[in-house]
């Protein structure tokens, strides 16, 4: 802090952010995944700590580089994932901003999955993830601001609205992610805030604006 600053307004508080996607496994040589980037998770928890924060970034595979000012853990499974954020609470805030796989090879072969001449391509079971939003909106060590997204491509509030229920958090952050919006992959958000009171809508924004939008947002309701 400079002498001239006042305190920041998240000192002393402990955040926790996952970011990116996760890949599972089919075989040692390939993955199923989801499309994110890590810009906007990363971007959150870089803003988190401007403000003061303490925080942990729990990505999944990314190309973009660690963010300044926080701790990262690099994972690979959504498994590995909850684990990470499990293992860090307590902490005061939550935002899970991660792409999570939903489902994961229910039986990953250890050994490369071969072609066999002449016969049809293997199938692929899958097993549910955990849901890791999920779990931390109803732990026992609950941190005192859970925050969570939501990627649509239809009905964006009354989804968003029932995730905020079924996953326990404060805040669910909406948004559109219709191939043609551009937001997977682009530098650009344009969001809804659903809270239990009801949904604000923000501009079209960079990703670095909506993660300072937001970490202020957090700053006046975590009291
Ligand atoms: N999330 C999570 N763990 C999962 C799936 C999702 O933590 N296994 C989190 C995401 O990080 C996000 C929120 O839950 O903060 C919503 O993710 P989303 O994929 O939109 O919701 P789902 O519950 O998976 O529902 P669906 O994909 O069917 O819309
Ligand atoms: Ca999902």
């Amino acid at each position: 802090e400079g002498l001239l600053s006042g305190p920041k307004p998240l000192s002393g508080l402990k955040a926790i952010v996952t970011s990116g996607p996760t890949h599972e496994p089919i075989d040692p040589v390939r993955y199923i995944a989801n499309r994110s980037s890590g810009k906007q998770g990363h971007a959150i928890a870089a803003a988190l700590a401007r403000l003061g924060a303490e925080v942990t970034l729990v990505s999944g595979p990314v190309t973009i580089p660690d963010p300044h000012g926080v701790r990262v853990l690099h994972v690979e499974r959504a498994e590995e994932m909850r684990d990470a954020v499990i293992a860090n609470l307590p902490a005061d805030i939550a935002v899970m901003v991660a792409a999570v796989a939903d489902w994961r090879v229910a039986s990953g072969s250890d050994q490369k999955i071969k072609k066999q001449p002449g016969e049809a391509p293997p199938p692929l079971l899958l097993t549910e993830n955990p849901d890791i939003l999920k779990t931390v909106g109803h732990h026992a060590q609950r941190p005192r601001l859970v925050v969570g997204f939501a990627a649509e491509t239809q009905d964006v509030d009354a989804n968003g609205r029932a995730k905020l229920e079924r996953k326990g958090a404060d805040l669910i952050v909406a948004n559109d992610v219709s191939p043609e919006t551009g937001i997977m992959g682009g530098d650009r958000n344009r969001v809804r805030l659903i809270t239990k009171s009801g949904v604000e809508d923000w501009p079209d924004l960079s990703k670095d604006e909506v993660a300072d939008r937001l970490a202020a947002w957090i700053a006046t309701h975590v009291q």
